[in-house]
């Protein structure tokens, strides 16, 4: 701020309080004490206002707003380029400072606790309730948004509790796709196979592939979507459509873990204009640490029972 907006938002602002405990004080002065019958000679639609005093905690209530006021302005920022002088922030408060400050402390004290885990092997940690628990928060507030606070997944966005996966469910693998992020390609092939193409193959994946039925109006030639097939898909997909997790192509014998649908219209949909599907890189953000607590926690999600036994 320049030293004039400065100076005009620190008198603006003392004015305004100095006038408010003028204005506050000049009508107290004079008041009787007792309560009394005559009015100020106001009326309005008969209703009459009575010459009394404010009641005292009224008053009173007036009088700590303004000293609130004041020991707010004196600790925080707030007149001009006054930076304040709360305790345990000497360039001044912020928003952002605090905010460092609480993940300072919470780093202090959970540090060490992530540490020691990430220092375990994964599958290890995944057996450790405690830390399930731990990684269960961070999830919460770090991967729900996208996967559900189930882990189920939505629209888009995969079920990471079914162990089938689009990357590869290792336990180092789980990790690295946290680590680094992934981003999916599924190429949009409408110019390649054409739309009847993009309908044969559509039927092929639907039928021969998720082992679902075609609907009854539908009309597809399913021969010529197994061609389709065989001479563009396979390369991502596997020769019998299960997958290939080095491009996170997905296995399309399993409709239930599809994440952009599986009906004949979503099909042709997705075939037609691709998908680019991406999953956020974390190392940044959360660290290996961190990661690593997470990465144990969505190991345990889909094998919890083998773990049990
Ligand atoms: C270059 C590799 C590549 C090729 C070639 C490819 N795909 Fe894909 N496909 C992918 C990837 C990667 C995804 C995942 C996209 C995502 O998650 O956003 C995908 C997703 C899909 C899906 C959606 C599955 C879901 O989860 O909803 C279908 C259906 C599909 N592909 C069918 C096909 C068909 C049919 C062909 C051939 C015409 C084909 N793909 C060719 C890489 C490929
Ligand atoms: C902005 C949304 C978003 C957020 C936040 C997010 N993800 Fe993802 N994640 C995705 C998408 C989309 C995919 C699928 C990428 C693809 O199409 O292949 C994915 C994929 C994954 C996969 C791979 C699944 C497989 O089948 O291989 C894992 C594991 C995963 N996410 C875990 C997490 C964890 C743990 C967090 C929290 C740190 C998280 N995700 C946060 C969107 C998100």
């Amino acid at each position: 701020m320049t030293t004039f907006w400065s100076w005009y938002v620190t008198l603006l602002t003392s004015g305004t309080i100095l006038g408010l405990i003028w204005l506050v004080l000049s009508t107290r002065k004079g008041q009787r004490p007792d309560t009394t019958e005559e009015t100020v000679g106001h009326a309005f639609d008969g209703i009459e206002e009575f010459d009394n005093p404010l009641p005292k905690w009224w008053f009173m209530l007036f009088i700590l707003t303004i000293v609130f006021a004041i020991g707010y302005l004196v600790l925080y920022p707030g007149m001009g380029n006054w930076k304040g002088l709360l305790p345990g922030y000497e360039g001044g408060w912020t928003g952002v400072a605090q905010w460092e400050k609480e993940m300072a402390k919470a780093d202090a004290q959970y540090g060490p606790i992530y540490a020691k885990y990430a220092a375990m092997p994964i599958t290890e940690v995944a057996a450790d309730e405690k830390a399930l628990k731990m990684g269960g928060r961070l999830f919460a507030s770090n991967c729900s948004v996208c996967h559900g606070s189930d882990a189920k997944g939505a629209y888009g966005f995969p079920n990471l509790t079914d162990n089938e996966w689009r990357w590869g469910g290792e336990p180092e693998t789980i990790k690295a796709t946290l680590l680094a992020g992934r981003h999916a390609v599924m190429p949009a092939w409408a110019e390649v196979i054409g739309e009847s193409g993009v309908k044969n193959v559509s039927a092929y994946v639907l039928t021969e592939l998720a082992g679902r039925k075609l609907p009854e109006e539908a009309k597809a030639d399913i021969e010529a979507g197994k061609k389709i097939f065989a001479t563009n898909c396979v390369a991502c997909h596997g020769p019998q459509g299960k997958g290939v997790a080095a491009m996170g192509a997905p296995n399309l014998t399993n409709p239930s873990a599809f994440i952009y649908g599986t009906s004949f219209t979503q099909l042709q949909q997705t075939i037609r204009y691709g998908r680019q599907g991406v999953m956020p890189s974390q190392e940044a953000f959360l660290g290996n640490d961190k990661v690593h607590l997470l990465a144990a926690y969505v190991y345990s999600l889909s094998h919890a029972e083998k773990d049990a036994q």
